[in-house]
């Protein structure tokens, strides 16, 4: 589907963005490895989530009502039940990757996963490797690709440092190690903590040590039951942050984003927009110790010059999902737009630094691509044109966004990618520019 983006007048007023998709995905699952009802508010009615949804119901788990208010009739940590075909996982690589920690210790029992074409290309190897060293076994296509069976056992702990700063494969490691006398996951660069929040929440016993710049150790172990009440989800910041970027780029743009998350492995995006100059005020959170919340805020945004940037490898995983849309802003800066250590973004829905730098390219763009990330030069504005999301939503809504601030607009080709995070982002940007 082709969707066209025209030069759009400054956005104005007050939306709230959809819920957050990190947080909805661990919900359902964490819900459904609890013998108790879990009630999770305010879930995201998108493609990925739906998919985890789908999920956890052939594993045996009860999900009633919608997604303003779902009811998780969960099965237990012990008593996954393996559906006769392969778990279709559609283009979630986070439900790819978290689900298999749970399923691992199903002692004696398989269970196949298997996903879209995009899903296909992701790398498996990354949690067969620490989930293998626990003692499950994982058959993946070509010993790591999609599709892959996870066969259960009685799992050992490990003591695992991180190879790659994923929050993806810690999280697998950690729900993996829930049953173990203990296992350690070594952290050398801060990831999102929503799992490690959420399992505190239930009950499991879980510590992390360190801090932001030396890393962290999280501990998980001897967990014979997980315990969740009532599980409230935020707006998602990755959601909020094309629309940010919009209140930025598009002149005349003054509007609040209600109830977004604000946890602070989340608001990496944040800290580099303000060093680039950009007005986006709201209550976020320090960095500090490991609490259970998921803290939220109104951001109010305004469109203003900015600056070029340089981001380092520590700031990446922070940031990850908004560095596509840095690339788009760096395009309208003064000077400069440097992101290093950011190879990561080679193996998400697309190759990022390729689809980007094509992208943007086509649009007037001038931006070179890097082994590990992109130089932007800022010319203060972007013609427009077309942009191809291939597959990708983060893409496509990029490209949604650029034509908003460009001169003669852009089209969007398939534009039906961000289904799977944002399905309403059009209907958002028309209550914004009545
Ligand atoms: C996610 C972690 C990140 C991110 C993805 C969602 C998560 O992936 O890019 O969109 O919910 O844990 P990695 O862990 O592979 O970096």
């Amino acid at each position: 589907m082709n969707e066209r983006f025209a030069p759009s007048d400054g956005l104005r007023g007050r939306v709230r963005v959809p819920p957050d998709k990190s947080i909805s995905h661990r919900a359902a699952l964490v819900a459904a490895m609890t013998s108790e009802p879990a009630r999770i508010r305010n879930y995201l009615d998108a493609a990925d989530t739906r998919a985890t949804l789908r999920a956890v119901q052939e594993l045996g788990a009860i999900v009633q009502g919608d997604t303003a208010e779902l009811i998780v009739r969960g099965v237990g940590l012990r008593h996954a039940q393996p559906p006769p075909g392969a778990i279709d996982v559609g283009n979630a690589g986070t439900l790819m990757r978290l689900l298999p920690g749970w399923l691992s210790f199903q002692q004696g029992q398989s269970f196949k996963l298997d996903g879209d074409d995009s899903i296909r290309r992701r790398p498996v190897d990354r949690i067969a490797e620490p989930l293998e060293l626990m003692g499950a076994r994982i058959d993946a296509r070509e010993g790591r690709l999609p599709p892959f069976t996870v066969h259960g056992a009685a799992l050992s702990g490990i003591e695992y440092e991180l190879p790659v700063a994923s929050a993806q494969v810690k999280s697998c490691v950690l729900l993996a190690g829930l049953l173990t006398d203990r296992t350690t996951v070594l952290e050398p660069i801060p990831t999102r903590d929503h799992t490690e929040r959420l399992l505190c929440r239930a009950a499991a016993a879980l510590e992390r040590n360190g801090d932001p710049e030396s890393g962290y150790r999280i501990g998980v172990g001897n967990t014979d039951e997980l315990e969740l009440d009532d599980v409230e989800i935020p707006g998602d910041i990755s959601s909020a942050a094309f629309l940010i970027a919009a209140g930025i780029l598009v002149k005349g743009s003054r509007l609040v984003l209600e109830n977004v998350g604000v946890n602070w492995t989340r608001t990496g995006f944040l800290r580099i927009l303000e060093r680039m100059g950009a007005i986006v005020v709201g209550e976020t959170e320090p960095a500090g110790a490991l609490v259970t919340d998921e803290p939220a805020s109104d951001l109010d945004i305004c469109h203003g010059p900015i600056e070029g940037t340089e981001v380092q490898a520590g700031e990446v995983p922070l940031a990850i999902d908004e560095l596509p849309l840095l690339a788009l802003v760096g395009c309208f800066a003064e000077g400069e737009t440097v992101v290093r250590g950011a190879g990561e973004l080679r193996v998400k829905e697309s190759d990022r630094i390729s689809t980007v730098v094509e992208g943007l390219r086509g649009l007037g763009g001038e931006i070179e691509a890097t082994p590990d990330g992109f130089v932007v030069r800022g010319t203060g504005g972007l013609r427009g044109g077309r942009l191809n999301a291939h597959g990708d939503h983060r893409l496509a809504l990029l490209g949604a966004v650029a034509g908003l601030a460009s001169d003669d607009g852009v089209t969007v080709v398939g534009m039906e990618a961000a289904e799977t995070s944002y399905p309403t982002f059009a209907q958002d940007v028309a209550a914004l520019t009545p």
